[in-house]
Parts: structure tokens; sequence; C-alpha cells
């Protein structure tokens, strides 16, 4: 017990030599420490910007809200019917196939919408797209049936050559809305127009050529 009692009190004086040592030696020990100890908080400055570059990175690429592509990416004649160049008209049955491409890591879920059909500046015909839902990096296709019929307007002079070179031009133009959601944490509207031209061969009843832009 006291040969204890008195080791408590020798270890500081035990301790003095040694420091003393350190002392005279005083430069060589001091100095990895001091790098070890500066080394430490610049590999972990060095990782926080590593890891908030990486986050950062990671959020324009995950949470950027894209716009979709809309496009018809066929159409189908179902029923054409022409009346000759002196007396032009047309009723047409077309079933074009919508296709809503997401480039976003989310869904994208539109709402329904009327677009128009043009025959030069007139409107020939509606094209109803229904509400519907494109999954994360997905395309979803809908079929849309349009009714398409002119039998007269300021287009008639235009509609007699058509008729006469055999080629019509029609040109559909809708606007989809949709929210794009996120990693279920943010939901963002996204407006994108369809602009198409489809050219429809009289002479074939078929579709001549079909352009997107
Ligand atoms: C156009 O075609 C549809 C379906 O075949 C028909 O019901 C309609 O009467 C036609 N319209 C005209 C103006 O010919
Ligand atoms: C969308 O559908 C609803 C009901 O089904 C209808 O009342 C509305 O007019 C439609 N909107 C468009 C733009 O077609
Ligand atoms: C007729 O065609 C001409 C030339 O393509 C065009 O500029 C004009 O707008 C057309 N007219 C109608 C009423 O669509
Ligand atoms: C398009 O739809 C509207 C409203 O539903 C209608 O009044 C119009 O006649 C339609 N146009 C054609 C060309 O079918
Ligand atoms: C749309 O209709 C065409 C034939 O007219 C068919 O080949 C295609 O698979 C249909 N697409 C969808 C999404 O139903």
């Amino acid at each position: 017990m006291h040969e204890n009692l008195q080791a408590l009190p020798l270890a500081p004086s035990q301790d003095y030599p040694k420091r003393d040592m350190e002392s005279g030696t005083l430069n060589i020990p001091k100095k990895p420490r001091q790098k070890k100890s500066s080394k430490f908080p610049v590999c972990l400055l060095a990782g926080i910007v590593i890891i908030c570059a990486v986050v950062l990175i990671f959020a324009s690429i995950v949470l950027r809200p894209r716009n979709p592509d809309v496009k018809i990416s066929s159409v189908a004649v179902k029923k054409l019917v022409h009346g000759t160049s002196s007396s032009p008209f047309f009723n047409i049955t077309l079933v074009a196939e919508i296709t809503v491409t997401n480039t976003n890591f989310g869904n994208f879920k539109f709402q329904n919408t009327t677009g128009s059909i043009y025959y030069g500046s007139e409107v020939v015909g509606n094209l109803s797209i229904p509400e519907g839902r494109a999954g994360a990096r997905a395309e979803e296709k809908i079929n849309v049936t349009a009714d398409v019929k002119y039998h007269g307007g300021s287009g008639m002079k235009n509609l007699s050559s058509d008729i006469n070179l055999g080629l019509l031009e029609l040109n559909s133009l809708a606007k989809l809305s949709g929210r794009v959601r996120l990693l279920k944490i943010m939901e963002k509207t996204r407006t994108q127009e369809m602009n198409c031209i489809i050219t429809l061969d009289l002479n074939r009843d078929a579709v001549d050529n079909l352009a997107c832009n």
C-alpha cells in the first residue's frame, strides 16, 4: 500500500527527465506531429469537397426536371375519301400513335389535352390525347383516333391543286402538360409542344411522310 502511494508522486518526477530529453531534441519529435495534425483536416476537407461535388452532380442529373419529348411516331390511315380537283373535299380517319419519351429519373403524369390538325391555316380536325403516365426514363405510346374533314373554305384553291398532285399535308399541333415527380420529394410542371407534319398520298390512301420537330 505504501509502496503504491509512493509510486504515484514518483511518476511525475520520472516524467521530468523524459521531458528534458525531449526538449533536448525538441524539433525532431514535434515536426512529424505537426504534419500528422495538419494532414488530417486537409484530407477531411478534401473528402467533404468531393462528397459535396458528387452530391451536386447527382442532384443536377437526377433532380433536374427535363421536358419530355412528344411526337407522333406512326400514323395509320383508317379511311380516306377525297373529291376531285373540280369538287375538292376530304374526309379522313387517322390513327396516330403518340409517343411520350420521358428522360426524367421520375414519372411524368400528363393531363388530357386536345390538339389541332391543320390544313394550311384552317383547323380540320381534333386530336384528343387522354391523360396518362410515362415511367421514369421510359416511353409511353398512345393510339389516338382523329377525324379530319374539309368541305370548303379559303383553302379550296390549294386543295384543288393538292388533289391534282395527290399529296395532302396536315399539320398536327398539341401541347402536353404534366408533372414530373423526382425522388418522390420534388414535383415540377413541364409542358412540351408536339408539332408534326403528316403527308398523305391520296393515290395510295397511305402515309407518304411523317416529320416531327
Ligand atoms: C366522313 O366520314 C364519316 C365516317 O365514315 C361519316 O360518318 C361522315 O358523314 C363523313 N362526313 C362527310 C361530310 O362526308
Ligand atoms: C379532360 O377531360 C375532362 C373530363 O374527362 C374534360 O372535362 C376536359 O375538357 C378535358 N380537357 C381537355 C383539354 O381535353
Ligand atoms: C395556300 O398555299 C399557299 C402556298 O403553299 C399558302 O401560303 C397559303 O397560306 C395557303 N392558303 C390557305 C388558305 O391555307
Ligand atoms: C374540334 O372540337 C371542338 C370542340 O369539341 C368542335 O367544336 C370542333 O368542331 C372540332 N373540330 C373538328 C374539325 O372536328
Ligand atoms: C397503335 O396502332 C397500331 C396499328 O394501327 C399498332 O401497331 C400499335 O401497336 C398500336 N399502339 C398502341 C400503343 O396501342
